[in-house]
């Protein structure tokens, strides 16, 4: 069962051309979409779906094997990413758009965002809680900009404003990490101002300029829809599916990403962005999310359910083992949509991580391995790709598991699509 592959985790995508476009933690390496493309018997135009495509690893790796990389995303601003990352365009007109874009950053603008949230030292709530996102400088920084670019062609103008997101972000007073975002230390007295947001938009747009320079990807095909995979459509059926759902650990990505959402206008107010998060898996319970019914999940499930519900006194939230029972009930659902979705040879890939509450490990994996059965898959085989620290912050409870919990790892469970009943 345990192998090891090369570059599993988000690092290495980050040095990837076109992939480190934009940095996502939650990312996955290039090199598991490539080892599967490489073991499965694909041809040219064979079509590798993804329906959790997050920064869209799996789509940018197929369209590079010429492939029809198509995913679905229900994060506006990761759906973006995921879709920029493809895009081409002429690397000169890119930089003259630059070139008005640091112009229209000097001038500055007023930001829609100063007085909302936490998001400027204007914004009321920012001053309660003496504490806020973004420098008003730089808000008015990245309105110039985004205002300087709004008329370029709309490739240039969606590859401008990633940049423009990202050099943002470098400027912000808090950053990920974990599942929440955490002011820097220092993150008065480093006064992030115009100039650097100038700095940084130079940087990340001479790292964009470069892969557009080296490579053109015209003739790639990504397709990336909006919404959500528990009830989707797609046109074509897939030949392979190469995927990661959330892990099951609490992490709501509208939350950790939601400065990015506002800033590239994905949501407009706080209730858009609630409706996102009720969109999303539920592999968290910063919501009150429809309570789940089903409960057969194999035996693997069982024991671990059983053993959680026996300790609600030990979990920081009494809802965790609804959440869990939740989780699987989604999955489910998409593994036997994604069965529907799938040509008579397909395989799935999907990457995970086992889970801990009240020191009881979930195994994600085998519990995915059980019910390949019942949703129309055949299981291939569970790969550990690597051990994980003990806990992550997203695991944390009351029982100190960072020195008692299980050694958690991430796997790679491998489906054959089985032939469809009826
Ligand atoms: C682990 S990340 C995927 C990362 C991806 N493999 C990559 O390399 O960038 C899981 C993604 O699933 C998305 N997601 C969560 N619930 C979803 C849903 N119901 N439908 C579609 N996407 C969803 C999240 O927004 C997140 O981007």
């Amino acid at each position: 069962m345990e192998q090891s592959l090369p570059n599993v985790s988000a690092f290495e995508a980050a040095k990837l051309p076109r992939h480190r476009w934009y940095y996502f933690k939650e990312a996955f390496s290039p090199a598991i979409v490539e080892h599967m493309i490489r073991t499965s018997s694909l041809s040219v135009g064979s079509v590798v779906f993804d329906p959790f495509s997050g920064s869209g690893t799996t789509l940018l790796t197929a369209a590079q094997s010429d492939m029809f990389g198509a995913g679905i995303e229900v994060n506006p601003f990761l759906r973006f990413v995921a879709e920029t990352k493809g895009l081409q365009a002429d690397e000169d007109d890119f930089l003259k758009a630059i070139e008005r874009a640091i112009e229209g950053a000097k001038s500055g603008l007023p930001s829609h965002l100063e007085e909302f949230s936490t998001f400027s030292e204007k914004a009321p709530l920012a001053q309660t809680r003496d504490r806020w996102l973004f420098n008003s400088n730089v808000l008015r920084a990245y309105s110039g900009a985004s205002k300087a670019t709004e008329n370029e062609p709309s490739s240039v103008q969606k590859l401008a404003k990633l940049c423009l997101i990202g050099a943002a972000m470098d400027c912000a007073n808090a950053s990920k990490d974990g599942k929440c975002l955490r002011y820097k230390k220092d993150w008065k007295s480093r006064e992030y101002n115009k100039f650097d947001f100038i700095d940084s938009l130079e940087v990340r747009s001479g790292i964009v300029y470069d892969d557009l320079k080296a490579c053109n990807t015209s003739s790639y095909k990504i397709s990336v829809n909006l919404g959500d995979c528990r009830n989707f459509d797609i046109e074509k059926k897939f030949d392979l599916c190469v995927t990661s759902p959330p892990y099951l650990n609490s992490f709501d990505y509208t939350d950790v990403y939601r400065p990015e959402l506002f800033l590239g206008r994905f949501v407009s107010n706080m209730n858009e962005l609630a409706n996102l998060r009720f969109n999303t898996l539920r592999s968290h319970v910063q919501i009150k999310w429809k309570d789940p019914v089903e409960n057969e999940f194999g035996p693997k499930y069982k024991e671990a359910f059983e053993q959680i519900s026996s300790r609600i006194t030990d979990l920081w939230n009494t809802r965790l083992p609804l959440m869990i029972q939740a989780y699987f009930e989604d999955l489910c659902l998409v593994l036997r949509t994604l069965r529907k979705k799938a040509k008579t040879n397909a395989s799935m890939c999907i990457v995970v991580s086992t889970s801990a509450y009240a020191g009881v490990e979930i195994p994600v994996d085998l519990i995915i391995a059980d019910l390949a059965n019942q949703t129309g898959w055949a299981l291939r085989e569970v790969t550990v790709l690597r051990h994980l620290k003990r806990v992550s912050c997203q695991q944390w409870h009351k029982l100190n598991e960072r020195k008692n919990g299980p050694l958690l790892r991430e796997s790679m469970v491998v489906l054959d699509a089985t032939p469809m009943r009826g």
